[in-house]
């Protein structure tokens, strides 16, 4: 049965995560279901597009009435469909993006397109229910490693971006020579707990003194020089030290140009967000550095920092103009809406 609130479909499938969630009032998340591939991709040792795309076609429908069935409701019930359409693997989007387009058809339900990062900041609003921009925001994730003003729920500025790789991406690629397995941030995170995080002294890397940009690739480099000279040397390497080591590098330099881009916009607010948000280092040193500024730190739970829909819909609510509060002010995209791998903010 429905009462009154608004409720949004949303719909994820931007990289190897099928997801569907319901979320009422763009905050009230009731029900996230997320069908992961990592398992499949395991084996390969990394994400394969073509074999991420098929489980996506064989999972969507099923994980969409899934989502609808813990919520409690019927497709009837739902107000809005919001879908990922951009960023990420070209495939991988379709799926999602075709699977929303059909649902809108057959039901008149209005659809909007979703930039994925967008979804990933959404995610601090369904954690924290009275967060409103303007804030900072850190988006950590295995693609992007940006800091942005958020100036309004559809305003946003990037300040800094990584020039080479994501910081989830030196993750994954360090986690793979230390022969830890994937995906590579969390099995670096569990490993790192067993060592110590001063063992090696990996650079970091915080390019010109003004610059809000990362640069990881020379840190992943350090690394794989470090393991080949001793190796070449016959020492024995101590896995949890360098992987430690490794992380501590990641987020001081995180840390570092967060404390810089707070000391220059003024912004008395850090949201954090995307999978590598869930690191427990970085977590816990950004918490520290938002209480010795006096800034208020907003993290979403783990579940909601990787890949998930329920972001996605948060997101969907706000792009269509929040459409429980402001009445007729919906922005919807049409049935042209189409999948951008390289979708821009
Ligand atoms: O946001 P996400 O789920 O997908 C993208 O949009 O990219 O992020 C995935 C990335 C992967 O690189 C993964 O290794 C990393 O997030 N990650 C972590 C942790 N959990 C996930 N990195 C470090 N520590 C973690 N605990
Ligand atoms: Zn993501």
């Amino acid at each position: 049965m429905k009462d009154q609130k608004h409720l949004t479909l949303g719909i994820e499938s931007s990289c190897d995560e099928t997801s569907a969630a319901v979320v009422a009032d763009g905050r009230e998340v009731l029900s996230n279901i997320i069908a992961s591939q990592v398992p499949t991709h395991k084996i390969f040792g990394g994400v394969v597009p073509e074999i991420a795309s098929r489980h996506h076609l064989e999972n969507v429908n099923p994980v969409i009435a899934m989502a609808l069935s813990e919520a409690g409701v019927a497709l009837s019930d739902i107000d809005l469909i919001g879908v990922t359409n951009g960023p990420g693997l070209v495939g991988a989007l379709l799926v999602g993006v075709a699977a929303a387009k059909a649902v809108s058809f057959a039901t008149g339900i209005p659809l909007v397109g979703v930039h994925h990062i967008r979804g990933h900041i959404a995610a601090n609003f369904i954690e924290e229910k009275d967060l409103e921009p303007p804030f900072l925001a850190l988006v950590v994730s295995g693609g992007h490693t940006h800091i942005m003003e958020i100036r309004g729920y559809n305003d946003a500025v990037i300040l800094g971006r990584t020039r080479d790789d994501a910081a989830g991406e030196a993750f994954d690629k360090v986690a793979r020579v230390l022969g830890l397995g994937y995906p590579g941030g969390p099995l670096i995170d569990r490993a790192a707990r067993g060592g110590d995080p001063h063992a090696v002294e990996f650079k970091r890397v915080l390019l010109e003194k003004d610059s809000l940009d990362f640069s990881f690739s020379g840190t992943k480099t350090a690394v794989l020089n470090y393991l080949n000279h001793e190796k070449a040397l016959g020492h024995t390497i101590c896995v949890p030290d360098v992987a430690a080591s490794f992380q501590k590098s990641v987020v001081d330099t995180i840390v570092t140009k967060a404390e810089h881009a707070l000391e220059r916009t003024g912004y008395g607010t850090l949201a954090l967000a995307g999978g590598v948000a869930s690191n427990s280092l970085l977590r816990e040193s950004l918490r520290a550095l938002c209480v010795k500024r006096s800034v208020r730190f907003s993290c979403p739970a783990p579940v909601l920092c990787t890949d998930n829909a329920a972001m996605i819909a948060c997101a969907a609510y706000y792009k269509a103009g929040a459409p429980k509060t402001v009445r007729g002010g919906a922005n919807f995209d049409g049935l042209g809406l189409d999948a951008d791998p390289n979708l821009p903010l």
